[in-house]
């Protein structure tokens, strides 16, 4: 099998962010390896598109010099945090053109490349055409300034950066003017039955399934795969200045990156690519790129008569502390930071501890990690050899014990191989640690009744101890084994402690007559100092400029299941109101005007629920608002909030209405 994470992007430094996909994905493929499976996790840095063009260029190097030094730094970074590939590469070698170009060929060959002129924003003082996250100019809906060609960040409205009042070119300062350029587009449409039937084959995450189900509800666009020179990329074959669009080559570089490795290890790629190839696929990718893998990148692979992807498994967003990493709070911690302050165990162990098949969010805590780390890895997992080994080497010769019969705990242990490698093949990291750390503290607690060291202490019972002592390095060799994939290190250093390689098949098998080494630390506590160290160092006392990124996706592909903050949710203030008037708003079709009692004062909202409500028939209602919203001034007047209702519209719409003894005022808990 091959087993990708997604590529990262060429201008910015790997951040704790990234760290969660790669260390999921990086566990997932350990796990593979260590049940025995062929499989080859692959990776590599994703290099093109206008970012990292103008970056070089503010820089004064060249694009193929910043690349460098990006995909350097960031191998570092993943070889630090013990995620390790098979093979890294870069999107822009001469595996990745030569494979781009073909599948373009191929498309083209099959009809599924067509041409069409479009018009886009274009900077007449650095004679570029303009992506839409590099122009930016005054909200067309709510006037809101300085916003992207893409989106409202205030209002949240969608459009294309034509629309926008007073557009200005990030690059050049300059006003851009409208310009037509042809450009190529992949059709997608035709994919649609067969991106269906692989909705349908029920192994996608049933988030996935969902959104997609609604793209198509949508209806598919043809995908516009080029972009006019000046563009850091590949060129279309017989195609004057016109560049792959970042996106199409991207994906394209999992089978490079492969590509490359087959060239190293002299496998064979096309056993692996061919339509009908009995190998697998899997892409670890964040929830912001499923439009990419689960529509694109299939249809794609299918238009060359390529195999598709056995499945795409989607993580959520990263939050620290609850709230989205911030450079002013110092919450957005760079990958080097962190290795400069702690362990890279603490945060895969972490993070395994809190990954499932799911595709919520997770939230990083530091405090969280410190407590969780000293309690279960130090305090529990390590605590096993730490308070029995001394006494093998004191007592013993350093040997351990043979048993006429196998320990019931050990057993206990060892019965737990098949559970916990069906949770690492879930994907259920979280429920996998927990079952461990379940079984390191029912042997603390064997360690604690026994009490080896007051055995030890009479003739007698010094067997006994030795029993004992045996035991618990036994199932602390099997725990151990059980961890290998999230702890690799570890792993390695307990394998030179116990001497004996700590392979999946060993997990059975009792080390009897065997002599063990001398017992050294593995693993410190954390103390609260590293982890202020860490926010200190992250913090910057100006927010940073957003870095500018390609734009990520065709406008129609709003962020999947996104989710707020709890500090966001708990900033809303929702209250009872009466509502003590509700009127028809001349000219207005889908708006009641409600007059809301809170007790002691009222306000003025304009609801859309005209087409469920007749005003009498809201007159004296208790209802919920959100009080603390801004007024907004709409064309009828100023609305002071928001009531809230639900319901998919029309006449199936519903107020919230609260128990008749609620009282007007009420906050709402
Ligand atoms: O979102 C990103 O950061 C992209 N660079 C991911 C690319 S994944 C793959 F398709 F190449
Ligand atoms: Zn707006």
């Amino acid at each position: 099998m091959i087993v990708t994470a997604a590529l990262p992007y060429a201008n910015g430094s790997i951040h704790l962010g990234h760290m969660l996909e790669h260390i999921q994905s990086d566990i997932w493929a350990r796990y593979q390896k260590l049940i025995g499976n062929t499989c080859y996790f692959i990776c590599a840095d994703d290099t093109h598109g206008t970012p990292v063009m103008l970056k070089a260029e503010q820089m004064q190097i060249t694009p193929e010099a910043l690349i460098a030094t990006m995909q350097a730094e960031h191998m570092q970074d993943f070889a630090d945090f013990q995620v390790q590939f098979d093979h890294y590469h870069s999107t822009h070698s001469p595996e990745n053109k030569t494979i781009a170009q073909a599948i373009y060929q191929r498309l083209k060959e099959k009809g599924h490349i067509q041409t069409k002129v479009i018009e886009q924003l274009f900077d007449p003082e650095k004679q570029m055409f303009l992506p839409d996250r590099f122009v930016k100019g005054t909200c067309p809906k709510c006037h809101a300034p300085d916003q992207y060609g893409d989106n409202c960040e205030v209002c949240g409205q969608t459009y294309t950066p034509a629309d926008m009042i007073n557009p200005v070119s990030v690059v050049s300062g300059a006003t851009p003017i409208i310009k037509e350029s042809e450009h190529y587009f992949f059709d997608l449409p035709a994919f649609e039955s067969m991106l269906e039937s692989w909705i349908q084959s029920g192994t996608l995450q049933p988030e996935i399934a969902n959104k997609m189900q609604e793209w198509f509800a949508q209806g598919l666009k043809p995908w516009d795969i080029s972009r006019d020179a000046p563009y850091f990329g590949f060129e279309i074959p017989d195609a004057k200045d016109k560049y792959f669009y970042v996106w199409l080559d991207a994906p394209i570089g999992y089978m490079s990156s492969f590509k490359a490795l087959c060239n190293r290890d002299n496998l064979d790629f096309d056993a692996f690519w061919q339509a009908d190839s009995t190998t697998e696929l899997y892409h670890f990718i964040g929830k912001d790129i499923v439009y990419f893998h689960s529509l694109f990148w299939p249809a794609v692979l299918q238009g060359a008569d390529l195999r598709q992807p056995t499945n795409v498994f989607v993580h959520g967003y990263i939050t620290v502390n609850g709230t989205k990493m911030s450079k002013s709070k110092g919450t957005f911690v760079l990958a080097r930071t962190y290795l400069e302050h702690l362990d890279p165990a603490y945060l895969r162990y972490y993070y395994a501890s809190k990954l499932s098949s799911k595709i919520a969010d997770i939230d990083l805590n530091l405090e969280d990690l410190q407590q969780r780390i000293n309690a279960d890895l130090v305090g529990k997992l390590i605590n096993i050899a730490s308070r029995t080994s001394g006494f093998i080497h004191k007592k013993f010769n350093g040997q351990l014990r043979d048993t006429d019969t196998m320990p019931e705990l050990f057993v206990h242990c060892v019965a737990k191989q098949s559970e916990i490698s069906a949770l690492y093949e879930q994907r259920e990291f979280s429920k996998a640690m927990r079952e461990i750390m379940t079984l390191a503290d029912q042997t603390n607690a064997y360690i604690a009744e026994q009490a080896p060291w007051h055995l030890a202490k009479q003739t007698e019972t010094l067997s006994q101890a030795h029993a004992v002592c045996s035991v618990a390095l036994n199932i602390f060799k099997v725990l151990v084994t059980y961890l290998q994939p999230v702890l690799p290190h570890l792993a390695d250093q307990v394998a030179t402690f116990l001497k004996v390689p700590l392979t999946w098949e060993n997990v059975p098998k009792w080390l009897g007559q065997h002599t063990i080494e001398p017992f050294k630390p593995l693993m410190q506590r954390i103390e609260s100092e590293q982890i202020e160290a860490i926010i200190a160092a992250s913090k910057q006392t100006t927010q940073a400029p957003k870095p500018v990124t390609e734009e990520l996706a065709p406008s129609d592909m709003e962020p999947i299941l996104d989710t707020i903050a709890f500090d966001d949710f708990a900033k809303l203030d929702l209250r009872i109101v009466r509502i003590a008037k509700a009127e028809h708003v001349p000219d207005a079709n889908k708006l009641l005007k409600l007059t809301l009692d809170l007790g002691k004062e009222s306000k003025q909202v304009f609801a859309g629920i005209k087409s469920a409500y007749q005003p009498e028939h809201l007159e004296g209602k208790l209802t919920v608002m959100v009080a603390n919203l801004a007024p907004r001034k709409m064309r009828f007047g100023v609305s002071e909030g928001m009531v809230l209702a639900a319901g998919p519209g029309g006449e199936d719409l519903w107020i919230l209405e609260p128990h008749q003894g609620a009282q007007p005022g009420m906050r709402v808990k």
